[in-house]
């Protein structure tokens, strides 16, 4: 593993709420790998090991030249050095889960106010840098789409949708027509009201080993016109009721 874990600092309070937590799995995780920085192929009722690493926007690219950016598992951005910060988590493949990370802990804007969501080695994959938090505004609402061929993840992105879920509501501000963000000052951390913490949904596309097609994506797609938080029933309060007011 190229990311030196014991010197980056992980974010403790990082959780996973799953869509499907009630139901009885058949079927297991067998999928040995844990590591972010390790290669791997996955088969559905896997569990898949992935990374989000916040930091500075230019920390993800070699030498700051903003042509190559690396995997944050790359040594030569040697993100252990600059105060980055690591997150790992292990949704079930295919399945839409909701990530957290708690702002009472963290405050991304501390570190760099990006992120860049990351997975394997000599296959690796990396989403571009998202723009997370500034001291003035941050942005608490992604979808990461995570695309695999023959269980092979191929490709992360981030699924904007041009501030669609918050035009009309006063809390948010439109950031470059696509992220809708928060102004610090509201949030707990600095005094506020409102609970920053930054919630990922995450969704599967694509095939796995045996060439079953993922179906979250599509779900993602075409439920979050309705309510996808009706899924997410046991978030806490706070949380939900935040993005009720998204939808
Ligand atoms: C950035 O990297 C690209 C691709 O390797 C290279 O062509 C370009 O000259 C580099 N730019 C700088 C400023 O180093
Ligand atoms: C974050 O942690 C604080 C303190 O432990 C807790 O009160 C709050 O509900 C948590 N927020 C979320 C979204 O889990
Ligand atoms: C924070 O980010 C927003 C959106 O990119 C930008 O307009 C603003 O100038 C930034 N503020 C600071 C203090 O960097």
């Amino acid at each position: 593993m190229a990311i030196p874990a014991t010197s980056l600092l992980l974010i403790a309070v990082a959780t996973i709420i799953s869509t499907t937590p009630y139901l009885v799995q058949s079927s297991t995780d067998n999928n040995r790998v844990f590591s972010p920085c390790t290669d791997t192929t996955v088969q559905r009722s896997d569990g898949f090991t992935f990374g989000i690493a916040f930091t500075s926007r230019t920390s993800f690219f070699f030498n700051g030249n903003t042509s190559v950016q690396l995997s944050p598992c790359d040594r030569r951005l040697s993100l252990s050095s600059n105060g980055a910060q690591l997150s790992v988590f292990r949704p079930k493949v295919d399945e839409i889960s909701l990530l957290t990370v708690n702002s009472s802990s963290f405050q991304p804007d501390s570190v760099g106010g990006y992120m860049v969501a990351f997975a394997g080695r000599k296959y690796a994959a990396r989403s571009l840098p998202a723009f997370v938090a500034n001291s003035t505004y941050i942005v608490t609402s992604f979808t990461l789409v995570m695309e695999f061929q023959k269980g092979r993840l191929q490709n992360l992105y981030w699924k904007r949708d041009g501030c669609a879920s918050c035009s009309g509501k006063s809390n948010f501000v439109c950031l470059n027509n696509q992220d809708c963000a928060i102004r610090t000052n509201s949030c707990k951390y600095r005094g506020g009201t409102v609970d920053c913490s930054i919630g990922i949904q995450l969704a599967f596309s694509g095939t796995d080993k045996h060439a079953t097609v993922f179906n979250s994506w599509y779900e993602v797609k075409n439920l979050r016109q309705y309510s996808l938080f009706g899924l997410y029933k046991n978030l806490k309060d706070s949380l939900t009721s935040q993005y009720n007011s998204f939808f």
